[in-house]
């Protein structure tokens, strides 16, 4: 029987909850494949805080390194937010990222036929998308030195550096053109070459790296134009390849095509076997305890790990399918609730999506 060894990081807010349900829904994989999934918790962010001090254990990236894959629910709260940066819930994020070397992250905005109309666009621009944006993670103006706050001039002076090596953009340049060959091969790469060198080192090093991908068609787009054509016509785009700062903007931004941040997975991968899938959304303390959070975007991130840290990609049809079958009976939780749809608990759409799996194809 196969295998699998899984960190659960739940940590704050309505995280617990959403990971719940993606253990249920694995669970239910397992029982009908015959595959077995280990889960191993431990805590990060404020919740790691609260018992350490420190929103980061060691421990926790012990147990993060050892495992197959992680799930992480989400970090951060109202409580964290005086705390010193270097404590910060969201800290403990950027830190397990960088440790684990997750320098690519895939973000797929995919607009299910069953929730066309609940999106804030008309439907006849958003029916249909399914962008995938691949955003560099370890790099860029995150991680950037020097950075800090001084006095300069006689006043305070704030700033963060910009930055990236050749190499960073080539590797992340690969795992787009890669994941663009196994989609409609087309990549566009979103920088700001038009004002930063470092936005023309990004472009120059993707137009390098395209010549390997010859059936790929390559295309540029400054991201202040991205960020208009995602709304003026997302179904343009197959993949997007920007940096770690315009991807965490245009991420945001393309969830909404979907209509809720609570549908969206992700997957941030290393060139080792590191990897970690976590919902887009954050930690939600306004509905925290509640039983009312979408699980969906947490259960498909799950899915993603079934597809790119196992290569399961039977078991991640299972779940998609299931998913898509309970949208389609009506079951909506409240952030999708539409009229004439079924108001459903967090807890009772994970039940649905799991009795989906067992009894589905
Ligand atoms: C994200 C989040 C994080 C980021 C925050 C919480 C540090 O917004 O994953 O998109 O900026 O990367
Ligand atoms: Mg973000």
């Amino acid at each position: 029987m196969k295998s699998y060894n899984i960190a659960l990081l739940a940590g704050d807010g309505v995280g617990k909850e959403v990971t719940d349900e993606a253990v249920k829904i694995l669970n239910a994989v397992g029982e009908k494949q015959s595959i077995e999934f280990n889960f191993e918790s431990a805590l990060i962010g404020g919740c790691a805080y609260d018992k350490y001090k420190t929103p980061l254990p060691e421990e926790t990236l012990k147990i993060a390194k050892s495992a197959d894959a992680v799930l992480l629910g989400a970090v951060g709260g109202w409580e964290y937010d005086k705390l010193p940066p270097e404590v910060r819930p969201e800290k403990a994020l950027l830190g397990i990222r960088k440790e684990l070397n997750l320098f690519a992250n895939l973000r797929p905005a995919i607009v299910y036929p069953e929730l066309t109309s609940i999106s804030p666009l008309k439907s006849d621009i958003v029916a249909g998308t399914d962008i995938m944006i691949i955003r560099e993670l370890t790099g860029d103006v995150y991680f950037g030195t020097p950075k800090g706050v001084e006095i300069k001039n006689g006043e305070k002076f704030g700033f963060n550096n910009m930055c990236y090596y050749e190499s960073e953009i080539r590797r992340i340049a690969h795992t787009a053109f890669k994941t663009a060959m196994q989609r409609n091969k087309k990549v566009c790469s979103v920088d700001k070459a038009n004002v930063l060198d470092v936005s023309r080192l990004w472009r120059e090093t993707v137009t390098d790296v395209a010549k390997e991908y010859p059936e790929v068609e390559l295309s540029y787009m400054y991201v202040d134009n991205a960020a208009m054509q995602i709304i003026r016509d997302p179904k343009q785009f197959d993949v997007i390849l920007t940096g770690n700062i315009f991807g965490d903007i245009l991420s945001d931004e393309a969830s909404m095509l979907s209509g809720s941040l609570g549908l969206l997975p992700s997957a941030s991968l290393s060139d080792s076997k590191y990897a970690m899938y976590e919902p887009i959304h954050g930690s939600a303390p306004d509905i925290k305890g509640k039983n009312i959070v979408n699980p969906i975007a947490t259960i498909l991130s799950a899915g993603m790990m079934l597809k790119y840290s196992f290569n399961l990609d039977f078991e991640y049809d299972l779940i998609e399918h299931a998913v898509r079958k309970t949208l389609k009976d009506g079951f909506r939780t409240n952030d999708i609730m539409q009229k004439g749809m079924t108001l459903t608990s967090t807890s009772k759409l994970g039940d649905i999506i799991k009795d989906n799996i067992l009894s589905g194809m």
